[in-house]
């Protein structure tokens, strides 16, 4: 037995440690900091989509009482959107509007009420220009991006010759999958509370990196980043549009200089439409070819996205056809269409969430053609290395994943036949795909101190974007510091505290653990170090492998009666802490092997023949994501993702006015997600998965595999039900009657 058995807490269902905190409202939010002298922000946003701000009258709004100020661009202080990393931003700095809901001033005064009412009377006048809404009508100006997808990729590639494999396969699908803009919802809006203390900005910014706002923040008001201290204790979910400093964080900043108080600005839900990001608009062409065996020949996925005009966002859509089936002739492509909107970014499982509905369809009508289950289409296609960069998988558990969510789900029992399975008057469908997602992991530190009286503070910036780091984090501080997780206090959320990445990619887990698993490590090795070189210990001269840390105290392995407690050790050499820094952070390992998740999603489908109406009634998803930290944040976390995915499939979809570029459904009212009475059970079964590649702590990231592949199960399902293949989401009843 090493510490870390005697320790063994990482896994378990532990209930969240901040949950007491968020039911009794003691866990605060950036908007609900107390911080005397507050005044309220409110913006105006642009009501066209393009042309030039010609006149703006803001005298009825300053002689509001309680009006401070009404910044725009006549006498904005000067900032740059475009410094700092990220998005490029609209800081007031001109009068050209590039986009419906832009923000184009700011009110502040002492009450947000008298904000939003001086806000109302903010007379503007444009010169207005054609705006270029519809990426459909505008195929022809696609383009190439210089830039890259994720993970450095470019944004096309090509291993064989596609062309070649399409020719030489029996059957072959070429098909067309679009999918439409959609916009996060989380709980909390965007809010920012921005403080001064002489030149020294404190920003309580909702934000899923907290170095990421620092840094954005000081690059757009030209101040050194460390005059920025960003804190973010608690995020009321993220999905990626908190994956970036967006303009209003700035203007917040920009506004409590202005009128020398701290200013707080929350969005409300329908500016979170247009200024903060959304899931762009695509259109995917899928070719598929396979021999009579069911052998794929070729693959081919392109896709087309939306950008803004004045920055780059490109849905990768076509990133998981490089790698997730063994084909030798697979081509891939991503091309941007500039519109008048706000510039797309990322939301759960961006790429992989659209991509594996038009790829996940695909196959499944390739599996049709041929008249193959789709189960053992997949199977014959099984990629033993990855095809794109002919490396070894770190781990890859899918065929596993498909046979314990086949027996879950009964999959035996379908009868293949579209149309065949009824529930009464009811249709029935069953459907199937795969769901994939990279293990991402970028350098984190983190900070262990063993205090005086036993406890343990451990430390890294980061965040906790609902998703349970204060929970994991708590766990695997606590085994590898060999304490309770109750005498474990686990901090986050200041860029005071050390450096982390942006809580994305599902990436936290695997980064931030890896940096707290070490400094833990580093810590109870320092304590050990101390009391075996020391004459007054009962663990004097005892190897160091031989000793045991554990409940807060050092025995001998195999003489428990040789102890002392850590609180002792530090108490007899005068110490208030012991403490230990870790900088952990990805190694050679990602040259030898390719890293992903793999999983698969099941859906059981039910469709009313009169109305068309689909409910999902049945789900069983399967995963193998290396090491489960918590059992109970995991399930919750894929839960959520295959809740997302539902969204996704059956209700989520912007609509714009393709004549002036404004969201017409921007808010929960029109803008439908799923509610608990469109959530049947959600069976998630974990496939054990040891990967001794990805990391110190063996985990792969589970925010995100969740969504992918669930659109396409439901499609899928949808067509066995009805007989009818939806190639456009969301399937809502008109495409069904
Ligand atoms: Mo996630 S869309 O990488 O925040």
């Amino acid at each position: 037995m090493n510490t870390d058995e005697a320790n063994r807490v990482v896994g378990r269902p532990l209930n969240r440690v901040d949950g007491y905190l968020k039911v009794t409202g003691g866990a605060r939010y950036a908007a609900e900091f107390p911080v005397a002298k507050m005044t309220y922000g409110v913006t105006i946003q642009s009501g066209i989509a393009k042309g030039k701000i010609a006149q703006i009258d803001t005298k009825a709004a300053e002689q509001v009482p309680g009006v401070l100020a009404v910044i725009t661009h006549l006498n904005a202080p000067k900032a740059s959107g475009e410094e700092g990393g990220g998005r490029k931003l609209q800081l007031l700095q001109d009068n050209i509007v590039l986009y419906s809901g832009q923000h184009i001033g700011i009110v502040v005064a002492d009450t947000f009420e008298r904000a939003m009412h001086a806000a109302s009377l903010v007379q503007v006048h444009y010169d207005e220009e054609k705006p270029t809404i519809n990426m459909q009508e505008n195929l022809d100006k696609a383009y190439l991006p210089a830039g890259k997808i994720p993970r450095n990729e470019p944004p096309d590639k090509s291993h064989g010759d596609v062309t070649q494999g399409l020719a030489a396969a029996a059957v072959r699908i070429e098909q067309t999958y679009t999918t439409p803009i959609e916009n996060h919802n989380p709980m909390e809006p965007h809010a920012t509370t921005a403080v001064w203390q002489g030149d020294q900005l404190l920003l309580y910014d909702a934000t899923q990196g907290i170095f990421q706002a620092q840094n954005k923040v000081a690059g757009a008001l030209g101040i050194p980043p460390a005059n920025v201290r960003t804190m973010s204790y608690y995020v009321g979910g993220g999905f990626g549009c908190k994956g970036s400093a967006w303009s209003h964080v700035v203007l917040a900043a920009m506004a409590a200089q202005k009128v020398n108080r701290p200013v707080k600005l929350v969005l409300g839900r329908r500016q979170m439409y247009g200024p903060v990001g959304f899931r762009p608009a695509t259109i995917q062409q899928v070719s598929l070819g396979a021999t009579r065996e069911g052998k794929l020949t070729a693959i081919r996925h392109a896709g087309i996205s939306q950008t803004s005009t004045f920055d780059e966002f490109i849905e990768p859509v076509a990133k998981t056809a490089r790698m997730i089936y063994a084909c030798p002739h697979i081509e891939t492509s991503h091309h941007l269409v500039r519109l008048d909107t706000g510039t797309p970014t990322f939301m759960r499982a961006p790429g992989e969430a659209s991509g594996s509905f038009a790829l996940e369809s695909a196959m499944d009508e390739l599996a049709y053609a041929l008249n193959i289950d789709p189960i053992e289409l997949r199977l014959r296609n099984y990629a033993e290395i990855d095809p794109d960069k002919k490396l070894p998988w770190s781990s890859k558990s899918l065929r596993e994943c498909y046979r314990v969510a086949a027996q879950r789900f009964g999959w035996h029992k379908r009868n293949p036949k579209p149309r065949s399975m009824r529930d009464g008057n009811y249709l029935i469908g069953w459907g199937m795909a795969t769901a994939t997602y990279p293990t991402n992991r970028s350098p984190a530190s983190a900070i262990a101190q063993i205090m005086a009286d036993g406890t343990a503070v451990v430390r890294s910036g980061s965040q906790d974007i609902g998703t349970g780091t204060y929970t994991v984090m708590t766990q695997v501080a606590a085994e590898a510091l060999g304490l309770p997780v109750d005498k474990i206090r686990f901090e986050l959320g200041d860029t005071q505290m050390p450096e982390t990445p942006l809580s994305g990619g599902s990436q936290t887990a695997a980064s931030v653990g890896s940096a707290v698993h070490l400094a833990g490590n580093e810590a109870r090795n320092k304590l050990l170090q101390l009391a075996v070189a020391d004459r007054a210990s009962p663990l004097y001269g005892a190897n160091v492998e031989d000793v045991i840390a554990q409940d807060g105290s050092l025995f001998l392995k195999d003489k428990s009666s040789q102890t002392e407690t850590y609180a002792r050790i530090l108490a007899r050499h005068g110490l208030k802490m012991i403490e230990a820094r870790a900088d952990a952070k990805p190694g050679e390992e990602k040259q030898k092997y390719s890293m992903h998740s793999f999983g698969t999603q099941f859906a059981e489908v039910c469709v009313n023949p009169d109305s068309g109406e689909v409910r999902v009634t049945r789900w069983v998803g399967s995963f193998g994501v290396g090491r489960i930290l918590n059992a109970k944040t995991a399930r919750s976390q894929l839960i959520g993702g295959i809740v997302y995915g539902i969204g996704m499939a059956l209700m989520e979809h912007t609509v714009t006015d393709p004549n002036w570029g404004r969201v017409v459904n921007a808010d929960l009212a029109e803008y439908h997600v799923p509610v608990n009475a469109d959530i049947p059970m959600i069976d998630v079964l974990f496939v054990n998965e040891n990967d001794p590649y990805v990391n110190p702590l063996g985990v792969k990231g589970i925010g995100e595999i969740g969504i992918t592949g669930v659109a396409g199960a439901i499609a899928n399902a949808v067509y066995h039900a009805t007989g009818k293949r939806i190639r456009d989401l969301p399937i809502t009843l008109d495409k069904l009657l």
